[in-house]
């Protein structure tokens, strides 16, 4: 018989909510200006009240948490009121919705590894922990990036990255909030889909061997990884079968069946083809699997939906629509159910 400390099972218990049933998460977890880089794209003002808006719209609509257990949220948001005066992590508690936190603070250059990155944020990190379970922050997110290229990933990148994820997930254990681990194998670069596929592979080995060894309750965690497929300017295009194939085998091979689930990020997938993704993996593949199988994206909703809100009071309806019209989709994709060409009219009968 094992033992579960009380703490641990709020952990493990969060991570199974989250990846519920129908369920998948919402990552609006953008930086400052990784937001105003997006907000720029669409004409929309570059402000904390644009942005507050805009989060609170997604928080607001109706339905929401049918397909999203989770939304990973940004530290700007988290001390931000809606318009009724509520801070935004009330409102998605209201809306149904476990607010969750991304803790990293974003990449800096690995010293002596040229184009390679680390990720920073564990100096205080016990203290913002401790601080964000007291907010009613249920879970967190770091994000470890490894691009592919001439002569990289080195073994150094792979293996530091890999440590100081499993620290992470250590303080959050520790802490009492579930962590995402968040390793990315980046689509930028004209890699194949062999090569994402051996990186990946040896970054969720080396992962999970950290984790291993830095004691963390594999039942309270979530895996954040990639897909396996081909860089952004491989001329060769993969079908959505072959990439299903490929990352499900990857995952098979690395990913203990103690972990209740895997979220994938969209990683600058068009929407609509992550979901075909998501979708064809399940179709295919669900039987074989012992985790759950879904989706943590954020491009892959939300750009759709700031295409269509553009900053403006009168596209708040419309774009909430979207919204749920993506969820929906990827909430299908969990079961292999998703269709593409069955796409209702946007109209207000998608809020029933
Ligand atoms: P994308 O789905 O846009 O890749 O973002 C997911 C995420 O959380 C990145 O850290």
């Amino acid at each position: 018989m094992e033992y579960v400390s009380e703490k641990m099972q709020v952990v493990r218990d969060t991570a199974i909510e989250l990846v519920a049933s129908y369920k998948g998460l919402l990552a609006m977890d953008e930086s400052t200006p990784t937001c105003n880089t997006r907000f720029a794209q669409f004409g929309i003002p570059e402000t904390a009240e644009a942005r507050r808006d805009y989060r609170e719209l997604i928080l607001t609509t109706p339905g929401l948490s049918k397909y999203i257990s989770g939304a990973i949220l940004y530290d700007e948001t988290i001390r931000q009121q809606a318009s009724d005066g509520s801070s935004l992590i009330a409102l998605a508690i209201r809306s149904g919705i476990i607010p969750g936190i991304k803790v990293d603070i974003g990449t800096t250059d690995l010293a002596g590894f040229p184009h390679e990155k680390i990720t920073m944020g564990l100096d205080g990190l016990r203290e913002r922990l401790t601080e964000y379970a007291g907010m009613g922050l249920r879970f967190a997110k770091w994000r470890a990036v490894i691009a592919v290229g001439k002569g990289i990933p080195t073994e150094t990148c792979i293996a530091t990255n890999m440590q100081i994820l499993a620290q992470y997930a250590a303080l959050c254990q520790e802490a009492g909030i579930m962590p995402i681990v968040e390793p990315e194998v980046l689509m930028d670069g004209d890699h194949s889909i062999m090569q994402c596929f051996e990186v990946t592979e040896k970054v969720l080995n080396t992962l999970f061997s950290e984790l291993y060894k830095q004691r963390i309750d594999l039942a309270g965690i979530l895996l954040k990884p990639n897909m396996v497929l081909a860089g952004k300017d491989n001329i060769e295009k993969n079908s959505i079968t072959e990439v299903a194939e490929a990352t499900v085998n990857c995952l098979l091979r690395c990913v203990p069946a103690a972990v209740p689930g895997v979220a994938f990020l969209s990683g600058g997938q068009d929407g609509e083809l992550a979901t075909n993704h998501l979708n064809e993996m399940n179709r295919l593949y669900k039987s074989r699997m012992p985790w759950a199988l879904t989706f943590s994206f954020s491009r892959a909703i939300q750009l759709p939906v700031l295409e269509i809100w553009k900053g403006k009071k009168e596209n708040i309806i419309p774009a909430q629509q979207e919204l749920l019209y993506r969820a929906k989709g990827n909430s299908d994709a969990r079961w292999g159910d998703y269709d593409f060409a069955v796409r209702p009219e946007r109209d207000a009968s998608i809020f029933m």
